[in-house]
């Protein structure tokens, strides 16, 4: 039996903190002891630049090869282009090519599957993987939500709205109606809180007793701190670079809170079976 569980951090919204999540909560998980892999997908490669490689478009093997093998029929060996980062996390890198290769796929049979066919190929070797998309609805975004358990959703208070979140909700049901029915929003995460003010707390209760209702809210919230804007030029986990401050505190009860979730999950299909 494998119990991978793949995690799409997703927003179509621009800096809201999905590469900064997608590497923190990967280096928390895998100090809970977890085998974790990070996905590049975006043709930034911001989360490939931010785990230290500062010229994505020197690599010569990245997600955009991978997912081109696919496409062409062609066999692949799924321990390629994976890199090591300190700390014991995975990560398949990207660069520019992907850009080329998400035009592709319009014209290609199962152009939705083709990442989940790669992640089927590494499944036995994970415990977690999250993919980190990139802000658009295109067909990378569809093709995350396709192979994904669990979407959580980064997005910083005072830019959360009902009206925001709405495309990407609609995609979410879209693909859970036609493909991908395991799909589920385990929440929105709060980034860059600053609880400092009042105001900030006002409008996290106001977003608890509103769009709180429909979409469940994380309980961990990761706090600003100049700390974790610093980390991406150094290359580092906040583990590493601020390894008792509040991000680092913050990312570590993310992972506890997302483990527990998905326990509850599994729980549940279990007694289901039983019944
Ligand atoms: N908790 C935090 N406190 C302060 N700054 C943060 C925090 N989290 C992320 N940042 C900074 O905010 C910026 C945007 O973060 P990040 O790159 O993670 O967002 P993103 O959603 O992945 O962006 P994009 O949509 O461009 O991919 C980065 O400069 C990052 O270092
Ligand atoms: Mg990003």
């Amino acid at each position: 039996m494998n119990n991978l569980i793949v995690f799409a951090i997703t927003n179509q919204k621009g800096g809201v903190g999905k590469t900064t999540t997608a590497i923190n909560l990967g280096a928390a998980l895998a100090r809970a002891g977890k085998r974790v892999l990070l996905i590049d997908a975006g043709p930034q490669g911001s989360l490939t630049f931010d785990l230290g490689l500062q010229k994505p478009d020197e690599l010569e093997i990245t997600l955009a090869t991978i997912m081109g093998n696919i496409i062409q029929d062609k066999a692949f060996d799924p321990r390629e282009g994976i890199l090591h980062h300190a700390e014991g996390i995975d990560f398949m890198p990207s660069n520019i090519e992907l850009s080329g290769v998400e035009i592709s796929l319009f014209n290609v049979m199962s152009r939705e599957y083709v990442l989940k066919t790669y992640v089927d190929a590494v499944r036995k070797d994970y415990d977690y993987v999250l993919i980190d998309g990139m802000p658009s609805l295109g067909m990378m975004a569809i093709n995350t939500l396709v192979t994904a358990d669990s979407v959580i959703i980064p997005s910083q208070p005072s830019f959360l709205s009902a009206k925001g979140l709405d495309l990407l909700l609609r995609s979410v049901s879209r693909v859970k109606r036609s493909i991908n029915q395991k799909l589920r929003i385990d929440g929105i995460l709060l980034t860059m809180v600053d609880n400092r003010t009042n105001n900030a707390k006002d409008i996290i209760l106001s977003l608890q007793q509103g769009i709180g209702q429909h979409i469940p809210i994380l309980k961990a919230q990761i706090p600003h701190s100049v700390r974790a804007s610093e980390c991406s030029l150094y290359g580092k986990r906040i583990f590493a670079y601020d390894p008792r401050g509040k991000v680092a505190m913050a990312y570590e009860a993310l992972a506890k809170e997302v483990m527990n979730i998905e326990r509850a999950k599994t729980d549940r299909s279990r007694n289901d079976g039983i019944r």
